[in-house]
């Protein structure tokens, strides 16, 4: 059974923290809370005793049958999360204080660590706190929210703790994915490359560069070594991620035979453009004395051809389809063509799925034609089962290398 440890510190919104418990436990989980002594004076322990079945753990010294409670809890749990986290709570983690049980669990844990902050807005955006999530980011520490509206404060603004559920959902992502890439070299390619004519124009296409970055913070999440190659597109990085920034099909496949030798998973989910204008023009094209203007495409080299045909041992190798009409003759077509693990493919026509949208379907096609069709998902849950699926592959891989 898993376990999380839930850490409460002295925000108004400690009481939603009753409702985080609730729902974890609701779904199997042990619950341990951690509160500090100031959150006591917020919410009773009793509470979270009553909902979680486990007692309510408060100083470093209170219990005497175990005087190395910080360091049991720590090894035990298997996420720890922190609803509400305040901005002194952020402010220790940032510079490693432990000056109480909750930061000294925070401090000793190799677990992963989810904070939800939640505090005036004023203090939100102080640069301080600002550098201080800023640095636990960059440690692969998952941040929730906090969100805009009103605040305990009487004032309007951001600094308000996210919704339990969408705490939840963060912590139930990373016990469903563990640290299972931790020590895998992966690299990633999304978004749709640009092939300009002129200084101004470019022969492009619809990929908003969701699916891959989906695919490249998840990887991340689950320990993997990340190098994301990225056509532009208008995404913040994910987190931990070395993000290489492209913008034609050539330049793409330069930046993957780079690196792919070393890497032990490769996923294609650029949209690569598969045609190239034959000339560019140095100068901006003129329309005068023009009522046509025809530009010639060359094709661009195949870079997922070209992995196939360099393919190390042991490497896993995923490729995306984009299609319209019969999926999974299409998806078989293409996967005998192209000996990649796994294809990814997606039928862009369908209402809520494809370029731009937040969501997705897929028909995952092995290599030994098994077919898996997915439900329709958010990019980020599609991006976690593909993992499962391909670190599945890589168990596989791993055990009859041994
Ligand atoms: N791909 C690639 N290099 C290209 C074109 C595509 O590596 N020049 C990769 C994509 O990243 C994706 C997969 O190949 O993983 C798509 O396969 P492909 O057969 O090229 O699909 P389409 O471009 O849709 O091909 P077609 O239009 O012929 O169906």
């Amino acid at each position: 059974m898993s376990c999380v440890v839930l850490g409460v510190t002295a925000g108004i919104a400690a009481y939603k923290a009753v409702e985080v418990a609730r729902q974890l436990v609701s779904k199997g989980i042990t619950v341990k809370v951690i509160m500090t002594e100031k959150a006591r004076h917020l919410v009773g322990p009793s509470t979270f005793r009553a909902v979680t079945g486990n007692p309510v753990a408060v100083s470093l010294f209170d219990d005497p049958g175990s005087p190395m409670k910080h360091i049991s809890l720590a090894r035990e749990a298997d996420v720890v999360v922190v609803a509400p986290a305040t901005a002194n709570l952020l402010a220790k983690m940032a510079h490693g204080l432990a000056d109480d049980l909750l930061s000294t669990t925070l401090l000793a844990t190799r677990a992963p660590v989810v904070v939800a902050p939640a505090m005036n807005a004023a203090m939100y955006r102080h640069p301080a706190t600002q550098e201080n999530l800023r640095k636990l980011r960059e440690r692969g520490i998952m941040v929730v929210g906090p969100e805009e509206g009103f605040l305990a404060c009487g004032e309007e603004g951001e600094g308000r703790m996210s919704e339990p559920s969408r705490i939840v959902d963060a912590v139930l992502a990373f016990l469903r994915g563990g640290r299972q890439l931790e020590g895998k070299r992966v690299l990633v390619t999304a978004g749709g490359t640009r092939e300009p004519f002129d200084p101004v124009r470019y022969v492009g296409n619809r990929s908003s560069g969701k699916m891959g970055f989906a695919l490249a913070e998840v990887a991340s999440r689950r320990g993997a070594e990340v190098h994301l190659v990225s056509a532009p597109t208008a995404l913040e990085p994910p987190q931990g991620v070395d993000l290489i920034k492209v913008e034609t099909a050539e330049q793409m496949r330069e930046e993957v035979m780079r690196l792919a030798p070393e890497m032990d998973v490769v996923v294609m989910a650029a949209a690569v453009a598969d045609y190239t204008p034959e000339r560019f023009s140095v100068e901006k094209i003129k329309k005068e004395g023009q009522e046509e203007l025809v530009i010639r495409l060359r094709r661009t080299p195949d870079i997922l051809q070209e992995l196939l045909e360099r393919r190390r041992g042991g490497q896993i190798i995923v490729g995306f389809a984009a299609e319209t009409g019969d999926l999974k003759e299409k998806a078989l077509s293409k996967i005998r063509s192209k000996k990649v693990d796994l294809l990814v493919a997606n039928d862009v026509t369908r209402p809520g799925c494809g370029f731009g949208s937040d969501h997705n379907q897929a028909l995952l096609v092995f290599r030994d034609g098994r077919m898996r069709e997915t439900d329709l998902m958010p990019k980020e849950d599609l991006a976690a089962l593909i993992w499962d699926e391909i670190a599945r592959m890589l168990g596989s891989a791993d055990d009859s290398s041994s």
